[in-house]
């Protein structure tokens, strides 16, 4: 009888054990759940003030972005890469050259050498660096982000990232491929509400998807619904129905998604809604970052990500001189309200993302 108790004492006590993580102290006085954290430390601090300037700017979305065009090298079906494993720096060579990678060549630039200088691994500096550099976005949501990945042993095959030019259908039927559903896909296209193009029609680089490239807002989501006009430019897209408002670029993956039958009640709610949409990224992110890697293998060092504050602006807005009757709408069952206000004033020009 005695003997039992204390085995199932010992039992207890050993389940209790293994619940209370180890922590430790680092150089810097933060207390840590793992060790392993105290080494990003450093990097995450250096991350800020060296790569991004402390800004919501360039390079933040930047490592966003690669964020995407690395992990997105996988598929749960055929070998197509290994993930999220840093093969976009590692094998930079080849990958660079991908055309769906346009542009992708300056932020590796940056991170390399970052890297190589912090003893990291490249698929580490990129996941890490991705949601340090949301830190630095008002309103976007904590990343819960691991660290440990090994380096990539394989780079991943061409067509793995989708092109903005690509059907609907495509766009889904690769991001099934690597395990995203299509409420997942609208999710991480949350992104695009801190981003710009510069390789699409390069005459106008740095134009911005939404009027709020500096703010993890929800403002994309109801500036891509607004009715369209003829994109302006002589490029080589001319002709296509693009943003009317100055300065902001549509990309025409966004514009179809925000219609089509299967993402459009998805894309309408996020309009509406900053607090699920950043949920939900910040659940496709970690989802992201882990595509090809072992999650119990790798260290959580979520509690080193500083939270980004709130942003000023919590509900979208119409841009001066837009309203509800500028909306091109899909029925869904929850209607779309025509209670947004419109921003005051004239419509003005949306300003670039200035360079870094
Ligand atoms: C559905 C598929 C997607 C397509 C077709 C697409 C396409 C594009 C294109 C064409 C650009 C402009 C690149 C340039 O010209 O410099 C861009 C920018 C960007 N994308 Fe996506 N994207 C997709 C999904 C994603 C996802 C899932 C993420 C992140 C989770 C992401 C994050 C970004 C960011 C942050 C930028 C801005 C980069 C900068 O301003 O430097 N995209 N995307």
């Amino acid at each position: 009888m005695l003997s039992a108790a204390l085995v199932s004492l010992a039992l207890v006590s050993g389940a209790f054990a293994r619940a209370i993580k180890p922590r430790a102290v680092c150089a810097d006085g933060t207390t840590v759940s793992n060790a392993a954290c105290c080494a990003f430390i450093p990097v995450r601090d250096d991350l800020i003030n060296d790569i991004f300037e402390g800004t919501c700017g360039e390079n933040a979305h930047s490592t966003v972005r690669i964020a995407f065009h690395d992990a997105i090298g996988w598929s749960d079906f055929s070998d197509k890469g290994g993930g999220a494993d840093g093969s976009m720096i590692a094998f930079g060579d080849i990958e660079l050259a991908f055309e769906a990678n346009a542009g992708i060549d300056e932020i590796v630039e940056d991170l390399q050498p970052f890297a190589l200088a912090h003893g990291i691994s490249f698929g580490d500096v990129i996941q890490f660096g991705s949601s340090v550099a949301l830190s630095l976005c008002p309103g976007a949501p904590l990343v819960q982000t691991f660290v440990g990945r090994a380096n990539a042993t394989e780079p991943a095959v061409d067509g793995t990232v989708p092109d903005p030019f690509n059907p609907v259908d495509m766009i889904l039927a690769r991001m099934l491929d690597a395990g995203f559903q299509p409420e997942e896909v609208i999710a991480l296209l949350a992104s695009h509400t801190i981003a710009a193009q510069d390789e699409i029609e390069p005459a106008i680089e740095r134009s911005p998807f939404d009027s709020t490239p500096a703010l993890f807002d929800n403002q994309v989501f109801l500036e891509v619904l607004l009715q369209g006009t003829a994109f302006p430019g002589n490029g080589s897209h001319e002709g296509e129905v693009e943003s009317p408002l100055p300065g902001e670029f549509r990309l025409q993956s966004d514009r179809d998604l925000a219609r089509d039958p299967r993402t459009a009640c998805t894309w309408q709610s996020f309009a509406l809604d900053h607090d699920t949409m950043a949920q939900k990224f910040s659940a496709a992110m970690t989802k992201l970052s882990l595509l090809g890697q072992f999650q119990d293998q790798l260290v959580d060092c979520t509690e080193i990500i500083p939270q980004a504050p709130p942003s000023s602006r919590s509900q979208a807005f119409f841009p001066a001189g837009k309203t509800f009757d500028d909306l091109e709408l899909t029925a869904c069952d929850n209607a779309f309200p025509t209670t947004l206000l419109t921003q005051e004033g004239t419509t003005t020009s949306v300003a670039r993302v200035p360079p870094q």
